[in-house]
């Protein structure tokens, strides 16, 4: 694993060791956690079908929960992520079970990628944007080190969805427990603040960063059928029969939109 020093402020070193005190990869170990896994990678084929491509980046791999789906998709892999913890969890699985496709992994930071210009084919970012403080550079890099003609591929959350505005009430009670928590001298063991976005204003983002939008849409993504499946009586009466035939609706436009996940297939020009 090569070792790129990056420094991009207090903010972004406490949000990458958010991820490593929490666990993150532990939450994908059970059935629930494979079963999002799952979910979100027929999300991505949904953005990028199964084309092969020379070099693919997968820009804030964490564990490397993607890498192995994403193998077949490209002749070359690269994953990166701000937290060396994380990359060596990715590291161990690699070592394990290696890949059919050379696989690096780069300690770096999205907002400063220790790449060449025009180097890279695809880039894949999942549930990563909406934690960068600096979303607008992180974007201008992707543009940057991608091809012309190359893809960048976001999934990442929705603020207007339930999902969002629910975390948005919760916003400002967070914020006054963060900082009584760090009154005592401790440092808080949940999230920093993150700004999830709509699909107007990442639109607007993206072609601010000079990449062309081919695809934006909503999906909702809930983990509804995980316990549908879990049940042996397929037939699902009262309230959770409900909700999931409102998914069935939700998952249609224009109601996609008001998921909790945005769905991105962009090119640089
Ligand atoms: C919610 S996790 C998603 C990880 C992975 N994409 C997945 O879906 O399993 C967010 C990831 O972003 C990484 N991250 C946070 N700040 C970063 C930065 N400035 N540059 C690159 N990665 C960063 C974290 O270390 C963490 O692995």
């Amino acid at each position: 694993m090569s070792k790129t020093a990056t420094d991009n402020g207090l903010l972004a070193e406490r949000k990458a060791r958010f991820w490593e005190t929490t666990g993150y990869d532990r939450a994908f170990r059970g059935s629930f956690g494979g079963y999002m896994t799952d979910v979100e990678a027929a999300a991505l084929e949904r953005l990028m079908g199964q084309e092969r491509v020379p070099l693919l980046l997968d820009l804030g791999c964490g564990h490397g929960r993607f890498l192995r789906w994403l193998a077949p998709r490209a002749a070359r892999l690269l994953g990166l992520d701000r937290s060396a913890r994380l990359l060596q969890i990715a590291a161990g699985a690699l070592a394990e079970a290696p890949l059919a496709v050379p696989c690096g992994l780069l300690f770096g930071s999205a907002q400063e990628l220790p790449l060449a210009d025009a180097s890279v084919d695809r880039i894949t970012c999942v549930r990563v944007l909406q934690h960068l403080p600096d979303q607008d550079r992180a974007l201008a890099e992707a543009c940057r080190v991608l091809k012309p003609g190359g893809t960048l591929i976001l999934v990442q959350y929705n603020w207007v969805s339930p999902h969002g505005m629910i975390r948005a009430a919760k916003l400002p009670v967070k914020a006054a427990l963060r900082r009584l928590i760090r009154l005592t001298g401790r440092e808080p063991a949940f999230d920093e603040p993150t700004r999830w976005t709509s699909a107007g204003a990442l639109r607007r983002q993206l072609e601010a960063a000079g990449l062309t939008v081919e695809r934006l849409t909503g999906a909702w993504l809930f983990p509804l059928q995980y316990f549908r499946s879990r049940r042996s009586n397929d037939a699902w009466p009262g309230f959770l029969g409900i909700a999931l035939g409102l998914e069935k609706l939700a998952d249609t436009a224009p109601f996609s939109r008001l998921g909790g996940y945005l769905l991105v297939r962009c090119r640089r020009p």
